[in-house]
């Protein structure tokens, strides 16, 4: 087991709480999340994740003297869904789980949204637990307390806003993750880069391989994503400005996951996310707003460390500009009919951008969608 680092979110009101990073650190989970009270700890997470990880966590929450058992839900972006929903909570009351208990997320983003977002409404709201165990996660999503399922209307309509009590990164976990999955994580690495922070995109890319590979990169990749999200979220919360720049690319992103729907086959997230980060900063040069150059090096880095950045590359394609539009249309960041996207002035310069007009979009689409681009 490696030292690790531990990373501070200090919100306010007795809610701030610690995100510890580092190899190995899954067999002292018992006595960290112990630490915490309560008498039982019901893990939450997927099928190929209990396989490898379930075990081991139960024993070392058993261990330090919780009682605890197991929910087990099929993996992939549908089971963030009613019926699956509805499943964790009658599995979580099956365990007996009370209010002083507590529920672990152990898993990818999908088993964090859908067991904090089950923590948050069972009994009015239980303390959670995030163990990440993808790229994406640990450096993104078991952060900052966002919950919540998808319906067919659209993705993350349902939710709250829940934080964990506690983050435990374990980064020896992602060995054992498919070059896809760490492919789709590391777009939301380089996302941090390109909303606010140049030089960590420097970063990225000379370092990237050394993250893929498992090397002291990983670790440290996880505790800058982790302290730049940390930031955004003390500072907005709720999302009533800033926390909006971490959107960057997610409202092509989103648009493409539904039109895929949510089939992991066809496209996962982090996939969806680096077609976006790339849209996102075409878009802005063909406003003017950003230099063509920055885009090309976003596409082409990306494109380097594997990562799709074409519509064309969705596979079974992802429908007309009209069809891409509709999509984004449910996006939550949609006010009275006007589609508010994260722009960027150039890498680290991302802003939020209300009132864009949708003919523009509209073209723009159109002509990514070229057969000859
Ligand atoms: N709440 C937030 O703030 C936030 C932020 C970003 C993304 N998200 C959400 O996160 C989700 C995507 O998360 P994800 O990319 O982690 O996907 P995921 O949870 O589906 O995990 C990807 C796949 O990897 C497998 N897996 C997980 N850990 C593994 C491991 N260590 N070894 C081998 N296989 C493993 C899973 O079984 C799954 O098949 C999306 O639903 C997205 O909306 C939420």
């Amino acid at each position: 087991m490696s030292d690790g680092q531990t990373v501070h979110v200090p919100l306010d009101q007795g809610r701030d709480y610690d995100i510890h990073i580092g190899r190995g650190l899954l067999d002292g989970a018992g006595a960290r999340v112990a630490e915490l009270g309560g008498r039982a700890a019901a893990i939450v997470t997927d099928e190929t994740v209990s396989a490898l990880y379930g075990e081991r966590l139960r024993a070392s929450l058993e261990a330090a003297g919780l009682r605890s058992g197991l929910v087990v839900v099929a993996p992939g972006e549908a089971s963030k869904s009613y019926a699956t929903y509805a499943q964790v909570c009658d599995g979580l009351l099956a365990h007996r789980i009370e209010r002083n208990d507590l529920v672990v997320a152990l898993g990818g983003g999908v088993v964090g949204d859908l067991a904090g977002f089950a923590a948050a409404t069972l009994r009015r709201g239980v303390r959670f637990v995030q163990a990440p165990t993808t790229l994406l996660s640990q450096v993104d999503s078991s952060v900052g307390g966002k919950t919540g399922i998808n319906s067919p209307l659209g993705k993350n309509l349902i939710g709250a806003f829940h934080q964990p009590r506690l983050v435990l990164a374990d980064t020896s976990t992602l060995d054992t993750l498919s070059e896809r999955e760490m492919r789709a994580g590391y777009a939301e690495v380089a996302k941090y880069g390109l909303i606010a922070d140049s030089g960590f995109f420097d970063w990225c890319e000379a370092n990237w391989a050394g993250i893929y590979a498992g090397g002291p990169e990983r670790d440290e990749a996880v505790a800058i994503c982790c302290r730049a999200k940390a930031g955004v979220v003390v500072r907005d919360e709720r999302e009533d400005g800033e926390r909006a720049l971490l959107n960057l690319g997610h409202t092509f992103g989103h648009a493409l996951e539904r039109l895929t729907g949510y089939e992991s086959a066809r496209l996962v997230h982090g996939e969806g996310v680096a077609i976006g980060l790339a849209l996102a900063f075409r878009f802005s040069a063909r406003l003017g707003l950003c230099p063509g150059q920055d885009a090309g090096r976003v596409a082409n880095h990306l494109a380097l460390a594997g990562l799709p950045t074409r519509l064309q590359a969705v596979p079974g394609g992802c429908g007309d500009a009209d069809a891409i539009l509709e999509a984004m249309a449910q996006d939550k960041k949609v006010r009275d009919g006007a589609l508010t996207f994260i722009l960027a002035r150039g890498i680290g310069r991302s802003f939020i951008a209300p009132g864009i007009d949708r003919a523009e979009v509209r073209a723009f689409l159109e002509d990514e969608l070229r057969p000859d681009r």
